[in-house]
């Protein structure tokens, strides 16, 4: 049965090739003043940033610039960024990139007029914004977070060890726009793609594995579920397909955009684990989930069998006749296993630099969530992890 929700996406959406020729209708709905954000130079070396500093000129902004925003961007970044922003008295942030570069103009965003020090209360206290923010856009780059239609922002704080994603309650914090070109993804090298891949395919999990009502979500997720291992499949052995590439960018932002967990609890616990294996590493986002997510499974199917019973049915054609459940169930994980491996996701935290020595740091690092199958204890998570290495 569904509960009571609410749901507004206010993010408008350009696709395909010629999307970006949007951004000439987007721009003069904001002001003069704009910072454009993006990464480590990918977008220089693809043409992309060429493209949008023309249209940004021939618009008549203002233009400043944030660069050099890496992979799971720092609390220290974050810091270097508002004052640029401040600077430069933006009326509007330009992200061009993947998730990380998104992510962090929608930090900039709710710390560009926030007095307080934005690491304390939006990730440590997890409070909303009490001051103006500033609308953000989005140009991606890179397929897998979802962050181009949704109000993540995860920010990594080294000196803590600590990677912390904070989901704003206010839609006003998800971008205004976001201009989605499967062409630009075609530049990422294979082991972001499928990492970027197996970001999507989690994401739905995340959100499949809660509950036990019937639920249009998880009717939705299972296609969704369906269309990512196809197109991955295609894309694995021919990355320049350009028709399984846009799939996969379309589905990746369905997969996070807030639509499938309508009615859901939500499980968030292999984010949760990678995400503390990320503060550890600094490895790649979909990597780290990849590398703790059956040991996860495995501990949590006997809480939860009968979802995974479905997923093993509907999601990977497992034929249940003359199966227990849990057979069934486990046949699903070990078809998700094959898929894993035939794509060449990393297996294993060791492989990402993790080792037995930083498990009691990992673990500490682990949020736990309440609304999956199990809620773990500490213990569980050092079992879990110790699978992992
Ligand atoms: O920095 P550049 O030079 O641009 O290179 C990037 C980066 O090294 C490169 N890249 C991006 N587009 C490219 C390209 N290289 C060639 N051609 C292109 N077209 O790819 C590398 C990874 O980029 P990044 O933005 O870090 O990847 P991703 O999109 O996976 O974002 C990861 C961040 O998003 C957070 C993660 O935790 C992590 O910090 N997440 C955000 C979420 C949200 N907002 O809801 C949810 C996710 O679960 C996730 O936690
Ligand atoms: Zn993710």
């Amino acid at each position: 049965m569904l509960g009571s929700f609410s749901y507004c996406n206010p993010t408008k959406l350009y696709f395909g090739e010629d999307s970006l020729n949007y951004l000439n209708a987007e721009l003069p709905k904001y002001g003069k003043n704009i910072v454009l954000i993006y990464g480590g130079g990918s977008i220089k070396k693809n043409g992309v940033y060429d493209d949008v500093v023309k249209i940004l000129k021939d618009s008549g902004k203002n233009v400043a610039e944030i660069s050099g925003v890496m992979p799971n961007p720092t609390v220290d970044k974050l810091y270097e960024g508002v004052e640029i922003a401040r600077k430069h008295q933006a009326d509007f942030l330009l992200a061009v990139g993947g998730g990380s570069v998104c992510d962090y103009a929608k930090a900039v965003s709710v710390s560009v007029n926030c007095p307080e020090d934005p690491w304390e209360k939006y990730y440590v206290r997890f409070e909303e914004p009490s001051c103006q923010t500033l609308p953000v856009g989005c140009v991606l780059t890179m397929v897998g977070t979802g962050s181009e239609m949704n109000a993540g922002a995860v920010i990594t704080n080294p000196h803590t060890h600590q990677k912390i994603g904070h989901v704003f309650a206010d839609e006003k914090i998800m971008p205004k726009f976001a201009v989605l070109n499967p062409k630009y993804t075609l530049t990422l090298p294979h082991y972001q793609m499928v990492s970027g891949i197996y970001d999507i395919f989690n994401h739905i999990c995340e959100q499949y594995f809660s509950g036990e009502d019937d639920n249009v979500s998880d009717y939705l997720s299972e296609g969704l579920m369906r269309s990512v291992i196809h197109s991955s499949r295609i894309a694995n052995r021919a990355p320049q397909n350009y028709e399984a590439r846009s799939n996969l960018m379309w589905a990746a932002t369905w997969a996070l955009n807030t639509l499938v967990s309508r009615g859901k609890s939500t499980d968030w616990m292999v984010h949760m684990l990678g995400q503390a294996v990320g503060a550890y590493t600094n490895a790649a986002h979909g990597m780290t989930l990849a590398a703790v997510s059956l040991p996860y499974y495995r501990h949590i199917l006997p809480f939860g069998v009968q979802k995974f019973k479905r997923f093993a049915v509907n999601v990977w054609n497992v034929d249940p006749a003359g199966k227990t459940d849990e057979q069934t169930a486990k046949e699903g994980l070990a078809a998700m296993e094959g898929w894993m491996k035939e794509l060449g996701l990393v297996m294993n935290v060791s492989q990402l630099g993790a080792g037995a020595e930083m498990i009691n740091g990992i673990a500490d690092s682990t949020l736990i969530m309440n609304g999956g199958y199990k809620t773990l204890s500490r213990d569980e998570i050092v079992e879990i992890l110790k699978e992992c290495l």
